[in-house]
C-alpha cells in the first residue's frame, strides 16, 4: 500500500476561505491525502489566498519565497513537493502568479476547487495547471463531504456556505470580480449539510456568504427561500443550539430576517452589519446604495424586534476624497449606533476596481491618524460593552479546553470569549455562567450551579433576552 500523501493548507482572509479549505481537505482526503501541520514535510502545499487589500495579497509572495526554499530542500531529499495557489489572488492574477513565482505548480480560482485532483495530476505530468474559469456547474455538488471524524475534530462550531459572490459592486471592492456574481445554494443541500454536522456534535452553525442576506435559494417545493426563511428551517434541525450569519448588506435586510430574530431563540442577537462610512457623500462614491440614515433605520428595525441585539461593522478610513468632515460623520454614526466590536481598515486601492482610478488620495499620515481615532472610539465602546457583562449571568457555548489546566473556553451570544473552570464533559453544551471579571477581551466567570451536567446529556435549550 502506498503511504498517504501529506497536505498542508494555509488560509488567509475571510471565513469563506476557512470553509473552502475544509472542503479542499475533504476532497483531497478522498484522493489519499492526510493533513500535516508542517509545510516542510508536505507533498502538497496549498496557499488559500486573500485579495481584499494589498497587504493580504502581498503575503502570498513572501510565503511563496519561503516555500521555494522548502521545495528545493524536499527535492534534495528526493521528495517531490507540489505548490498550489488557491483563493482570490489565484482568481485575480491567474497565470501572472506562475510568471512571478515559477515554483507554483497549480493556480486554482475559488469556483474550481472540485477540479483540484485533475489539476494536480496535470501538473504532475508537467502540463499547465491554471484554472480561473467560472464553470457553469455548482462546485458544491462535486466537493467531497467531510467524514464524521473530520467534523468531530473541527469542533462544536461550523461554517456553512449558503451564498457566494456579490452583485453590489462597491467601488473599492474586489469581491464581485474574484468570487463572481451572486449565487445561492439550494435549500435541501444546506439543510442536509447542517443535519450531518449536528449529528456529529456541531452545536453552532454560522451561515456564510459575501452578501449572505441576499440569499435566495431554491426550496424543494420550487419556491424561493430568503435568508430569514432559511433561519426558520435551520432552527428546526435537532441539535442546532445557535445560528449566526455573516456578512450582511444593509439594503438586503428584509422583514423575514427581522422576524427570525424576533421569533427564534437560536438566532444569536449579534449581527455583523458593515457600513464602511458615516458620510453620505463617501457612501455615494463607494456605491453603497444607501445613506447613513438608511443604515440607522435598519439598526432600529433589528432593535425593535430584539432589544438585546448588538452589532459589529467594518469601516474604511481614507477612501479617496474623504475629508475631515466626512470622517467626523463616521465617528458620529459610530457614537450613535454603539458597537460591540468592529473591524477597521485603511483604504487600499485594488487593481481593476473603479475607486482605484479616483485621484484624490488621502495622505498616509492622515489615514493613520483617522484609523487611530476610529479604533480608539470602537475600543472604548467594546470595552464598555464587555464591562457591562460583569455581574450578569450569560449563556456560554463551551468549545474547548483553555490553555490553563482545568479551564474551558466558550463564547457568549456576542462572541465574547469566556473562560471558566469546568469539567470538559460540558464541551458542546450551552450553560449559564456568572461573569466575575474581564481580562482584556475575555470574560472570566463561574458556572451557575444547576443540576450537574451529565456526559452525553441533551444540551439545554437556550433562551436569551426578549
Ligand atoms: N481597502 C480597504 N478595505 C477594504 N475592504 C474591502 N475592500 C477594501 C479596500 N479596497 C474592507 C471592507 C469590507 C471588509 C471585508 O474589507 O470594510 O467590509
Ligand atoms: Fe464587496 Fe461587500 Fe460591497 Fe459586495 S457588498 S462589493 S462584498 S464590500
Amino acid at each position: 500500500m502506498t503511504p498517504p500523501r501529506k497536505l498542508h493548507i494555509k488560509s488567509y482572509g475571510c471565513q469563506m476561505n476557512v470553509y473552502d479549505a475544509q472542503r479542499m481537505v475533504d476532497t483531497l482526503g478522498a484522493e489519499g491525502f492526510v493533513e500535516t501541520a508542517e509545510a516542510g514535510d508536505a507533498d502538497l502545499v496549498i496557499l488559500n489566498t486573500c485579495h481584499i487589500r494589498e497587504k493580504a495579497s502581498e503575503k502570498v509572495y513572501s510565503e511563496l519565497g519561503r516555500l521555494r526554499v522548502a521545495k528545493e530542500e524536499a527535492a534534495r531529499q528526493g521528495r517531490a513537493m507540489q505548490i498550489a495557489v488557491a483563493g482570490c489572488v489565484a482568481q485575480a492574477e491567474g497565470a501572472e502568479i506562475v510568471t512571478r513565482a515559477p515554483t507554483v505548480d497549480v493556480v486554482v480560482g475559488p469556483q474550481s476547487y472540485h477540479h483540484l485532483p485533475e489539476l494536480l495530476a496535470r501538473a504532475g505530468r508537467g502540463e499547465p495547471a491554471i484554472e480561473t474559469e467560472f464553470p457553469a456547474e455548482d462546485k458544491f455538488g462535486f466537493l467531497a463531504r467531510p467524514s464524521r471524524e473530520a467534523i468531530r475534530a473541527r469542533g462544536v462550531s461550523a461554517f456553512v456556505t449558503v451564498q457566494e459572490g456579490c452583485d453590489k459592486f462597491c467601488t473599492f471592492c474586489v469581491v464581485p470580480y474574484t468570487r463572481g456574481s451572486e449565487m445561492s445554494r439550494p435549500v435541501a443541500r444546506i439543510l442536509d449539510e447542517v443535519t450531518r454536522l449536528t449529528e456529529n456534535g456541531v452545536r453552532e452553525i454560522t451561515l456564510i456568504g459575501q452578501n449572505v442576506n441576499a440569499y435566495h435559494g431554491e426550496a424543494p417545493d420550487g419556491s424561493t427561500w430568503t435568508l430569514g426563511r432559511l433561519l426558520y428551517g435551520i432552527a428546526e434541525i435537532p441539535g442546532v443550539a445557535r445560528i449566526r450569519y455573516s456578512t450582511s448588506h444593509p439594503n438586503d435586510v428584509d422583514d423575514s430576517l427581522i422576524a427570525a430574530h424576533r421569533d427564534l431563540a437560536s438566532v444569536m442577537p449579534f449581527v455583523h452589519l458593515p457600513v464602511q462610512s458615516g458620510s453620505d457623500r463617501i457612501l455615494g462614491l463607494m456605491n453603497r446604495k444607501h445613506g447613513a440614515s438608511d443604515y440607522r433605520k435598519v439598526v432600529d428595525r433589528f432593535r425593535a424586534a430584539r432589544p438585546d441585539i448588538a452589532f459589529s461593522s467594518d469601516f474604511i478610513v481614507g477612501f479617496p476624497g474623504e475629508t475631515e468632515e466626512d470622517f467626523r460623520a463616521t465617528l458620529a454614526l459610530i457614537a450613535q449606533i454603539g458597537y460591540a466590536a468592529a473591524y477597521s481598515f485603511k483604504y487600499s486601492p485594488r487593481p481593476g476596481t473603479p475607486a482605484a482610478d479616483m485621484q484624490e488620495m488621502v495622505s498616509a499620515t492622515e489615514m493613520d491618524e483617522r484609523l487611530e481615532r476610529l479604533q480608539s472610539l470602537i475600543d472604548s465602546q467594546q470595552a464598555a460593552f464587555n464591562k457591562a457583562a460583569i455581574g450578569t449571568v450569560v449563556d456560554v457555548l463551551f468549545e474547548r479546553a483553555a490553555r490553563k489546566p482545568g479551564q474551558l473556553v466558550g463564547r457568549t451570544a456576542y462572541l465574547q470569549p469566556a473562560h471558566v473552570m469546568a469539567p470538559d464533559n460540558i464541551i458542546g453544551q450551552v450553560l449559564p455562567v456568572r461573569i466575575d471579571s474581564l481580562e482584556r477581551y475575555s470574560l472570566l466567570g463561574e458556572l451557575v450551579a444547576t443540576a450537574a451536567p451529565v456526559a452525553g446529556a441533551a444540551t439545554p435549550l437556550v433562551f436569551i433576552g426578549g
